[in-house]
């Protein structure tokens, strides 16, 4: 990636239930973290997609009573659908089952790593979560089930292609420990490292074809079809055009924005695979918490799902955004309740930046000529830039609401309504003040509430009161 470049990319979700707020919440990040490139003028790329080539998909839609196609077509519409309901602001929206676009650079991907001595025939004997499509170790199951799903794993014997990862542990953990992939939060890089130091065993890469029936057929052996993890995170540089002409490829090495259940598969086995294939690292990798409901992690497969549209269809788009951004913590796992958004809801965007706008808004076309001057493009303190470089969306929120708060007490302790009564000259200045800094606070929700910021923007601009810009619930 060229130094002034952008990439950033989502984890690609599994298709096989409608999307829910885990998925949103990631992607918003991204989102969020793409608008402000962009605003200070980075090239940026963000992709997105979905991670088809597994049973998952084949089994869900059995139980929809649909074909696979048609239920992975409507499941696909439902993500896009959701995302222009977010104003998730993406590039490309990747599929890897299309045989155009993924498949190429899948292969290219395992012919480099053969060519590499890196695969070799063997037998894998153990045990399968297709939940999580992972091999799993008797120590990680609790009561005999999968920890993440409570389901029993499948005891598989079979013939597979295993890739040397024991090989990397050493190198993959220099890279690490000495930060050339920058992983944030600490706490997850000691994590790893922790991984790493008990080092890594080869992994089983691929899965006879006629135990699953969607995957990508390995080269030369189409008896057997890649683990659906080789293929997926090779989606990160597919997207770009690895193995078939290669338009974007500037943009790589990117960084990863993924939940914390998926960092050993993007900081172990990637950085593996890449090293292998001879092809660059990933600058970073940001790690995030899991939204949880009631206590419990919000799984499809546990069935405590709180749906973002639900969201969207009670806050709109920019609320919704809004609280995911401020109040999911980016690096811990965060309770979500209905009771706690809607205190949110009220106390910081009805009564808070909300009330701010109307006030100000309104002293202004009342009592000032014209439209107050503002700077063609405006800074952004440090306090702020700093929070959102390393993805604390929160900390840049809780800064922007405290400048809200100071303006507010400062216009109801200065009382320029008052002041322009006895002193127009006087009381004119502070109005004019207090719009400026309502502009500064406004510019920086560009990347979280775009819109809100576009038109409170243009009220000030035109110095008219905008209509009411969050209901009352
Ligand atoms: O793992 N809270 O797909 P997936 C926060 N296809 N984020 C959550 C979440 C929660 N409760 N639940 C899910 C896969 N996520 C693979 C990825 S990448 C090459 C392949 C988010 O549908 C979070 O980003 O299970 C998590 O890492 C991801 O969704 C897992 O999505
Ligand atoms: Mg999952």
């Amino acid at each position: 990636m060229k130094k002034d470049t952008f990439y950033i990319t989502t984890p690609i979700y599994y298709p096989n239930a409608e999307p829910h707020l885990g998925h949103a919440y990631t992607t918003l990040l991204c989102d969020a973290a793409t608008r402000y490139r962009r605003l200070v003028g980075t090239e940026s790329y963000f992709l997105t997609g979905t991670d088809e080539n597994t049973e998952k998909v084949v089994e869900a839609a059995e139980k929809a009573g649909k074909e696979p196609r048609q239920y992975l077509s409507e499941v696909v519409a439902a993500f896009k659908e959701l995302y222009a309901q977010l104003h998730i602001s993406y590039d490309q929206f990747i599929q890897t089952s299309d045989e155009t676009v993924h498949w190429p650079g899948a292969i290219e991907m395992w012919k480099r790593l053969e060519e590499n001595g890196d695969i070799y025939k063997g037998t894998y004997e153990g045990l399968y979560c297709v939940g999580c499509e992972t091999f799993l170790t008797e120590k990680e199951l609790v009561d005999g089930t999968c920890p993440d799903h409570g389901t029993k794993p499948q005891v598989l014997s079979e013939e597979n292609y295993f890739f040397r990862l024991s090989a990397y542990t050493k190198s993959v953990r220099e890279i690490i420990e000495k930060d050339e992939i920058h992983i944030t939060p600490a706490s997850r890089r000691n994590e790893l490292l922790a991984l790493l130091d008990r080092g890594l065993e080869d992994v089983s890469f691929s899965r006879p074809a006629k135990a699953v029936a969607w995957g990508i057929p390995v080269p030369g052996d189409d008896s057997q079809k890649m683990y659906v993890w080789v293929d997926a995170l090779t989606n990160y540089i597919t997207a770009l055009g690895f193995g078939r002409g290669e338009e974007l490829m500037h943009f790589w090495p990117g960084m990863h924005v993924v939940g914390k259940d998926i960092l050993r598969f993007h900081a172990a086995i990637w950085p593996a695979m890449l090293l292998s294939a001879g092809l660059p690292l990933p600058r970073a990798i940001f790690v995030h918490g899991m939204i949880i409901s009631g206590g419990q992690k919000m799984s499809k497969s546990l069935g405590n799902v709180i749906s973002p549209f639900e969201l969207v269809a009670r806050y709109g788009t920019d609320a919704t955004r809004y609280l995911l951004l401020r109040h999911v913590h980016p690096f811990d796992d965060t309770d979500i309740t209905w009771e706690k958004l809607d205190e949110w809801y009220t106390a910081h965007l009805v009564n808070g930046y909300g009330n701010l706008v109307a006030r100000v808004m309104k002293l202004a076309e009342v009592h000032l000529e014209g439209p107050v001057e503002v700077p063609e493009k405006q800074g952004f303190p440090g306090e702020y830039t700093d929070a959102i470089e390393c993805f604390a969306f929160n900390e840049a929120l809780d800064y922007v609401w405290k400048r809200i708060g100071d303006l507010d007490e400062r216009i109801a302790e200065e009382k320029p309504y008052k002041v322009v009564k006895e002193d127009a000259l006087k009381g004119r200045e502070m109005i004019r003040e207090a719009v400026r800094e309502l502009y500064a606070i406004t510019s920086m929700l560009e990347p979280h509430m775009p819109d809100t910021s576009t038109l409170v923007k243009k009220t000030i601009l035109e110095n008219k009161k905008p209509e009411n810009l969050f209901p009352r619930l």
